[in-house]
């Protein structure tokens, strides 16, 4: 059984092959019906907030030809005591799939290991391989236009700043993708905020070489960069430290001055949703360098290859 709990679930290989696919179902939308998921049935279930997320899967699993099954954690007995080792046994008699976004990354692990049908990270407190995927995918387009399959290989080498909560999932998953495709990642923000112990300790159980930096100085993370990348300073669950977060991370704000210190030809990269004038500053969102209307349709391709491929692949 395959499952898409983290970016190196995926094969260098596998990775460019989603890349090509997801083009080409982005080329064909709405002129040609996929049938990858025909008669089946996927759940899609929440235990946290989302607009991207939980429309693109729910569109994509249909214009895949499947049904999506909307599952708020909420509305399940799961909220209720029912374990996950059941809860997964249970929904892998009637779903194909299940897409899960949800806080501890422990629990995609264990409904993977206890179900019998494919998994897929839709967020977890550790990573979203979904989003950078699709940010991957997003930049490549530009890096290598009408060459999906050299998608993956025109990443190799390039300076992604990330700027701001970098002990967060969004950074986690771009010190593990990014070690994957040989992208350098140059992460600033607070001291106290580098990558933890559990992101280093997947880089070496999956044998990768570590490819990125830590620096409490914005400007020399930025400087020289082909992306710059910034995520929200409170995640969701993080409320409770907000003051606290907003003053320190003031000084990893992505503004004009900053965005200056990177390559001319870099873009604004933010997963969204954005907080104007915390993380970045309105005029860089809105700035010709800023794709972050892109990345997010760029989620509903990406994730359907993704959904394709575990399909294709299921034991
Ligand atoms: N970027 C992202 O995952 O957006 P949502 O939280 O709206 O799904």
């Amino acid at each position: 059984m395959r499952h898409f709990l983290k970016e190196t679930d995926l094969s260098a290989a596998e990775i460019s092959a989603v890349f090509a696919q997801a083009a080409a179902l982005k080329a064909a939308r709405g002129r040609a019906t996929a049938s990858d998921l025909a008669r089946q049935s996927w759940g899609l279930m929440f235990f946290k907030k989302s607009t991207r997320t939980r429309v693109s899967f729910q569109v994509g699993v249909h214009e895949l030809g499947g049904l999506p099954v909307m599952l708020n954690a909420d509305d399940l007995q799961l909220s209720r005591g029912e374990t996950v080792a059941d809860t997964a046994k249970v929904l892998s008699r009637y779903l194909h799939g299940m897409v899960i976004r949800c806080h501890e990354h422990a629990l995609l692990e264990e409904f993977a290991r206890c179900g019998t049908m494919p998994v897929v990270n839709a967020l977890s407190d550790f990573l979203h391989p979904c989003q950078f995927m699709t940010d991957m995918f997003t930049l490549a387009e530009r890096y290598a236009p009408g060459r999906p399959e050299q998608y993956a290989a025109s990443l190799k080498g390039r300076k992604i700043a990330f700027l701001g909560d970098t002990a967060c999932n969004m950074a986690n998953s771009f010190v593990l993708g990014g070690a994957a495709l040989g992208a350098e990642i140059a992460l600033a923000g607070p001291a106290g905020y580098e990558p933890g112990a559990e992101v280093r300790a997947q880089l070496k159980a999956d044998g990768l070489k570590e490819t990125f930096t830590f620096t409490t100085d914005a400007a020399a993370a930025v400087k020289g960069a082909d992306m710059v990348y910034t995520d929200v300073w409170v995640s969701m669950g993080m409320e409770a430290e907000k003051a606290e977060r907003l003053k320190l991370m003031q000084p990893y704000q992505v503004n004009a001055k900053l965005m200056a210190l990177a390559k001319p030809s870099a873009y604004f990269m933010h997963c969204l949703p954005a907080h104007p004038g915390e993380e970045v500053s309105a005029d860089v969102l809105a700035s010709p360098q800023s794709i972050i209307f892109d990345q997010a349709e760029n989620r509903l391709h990406v994730q359907k290859a993704i959904l394709a491929h575990l399909a294709a692949h299921r034991g």
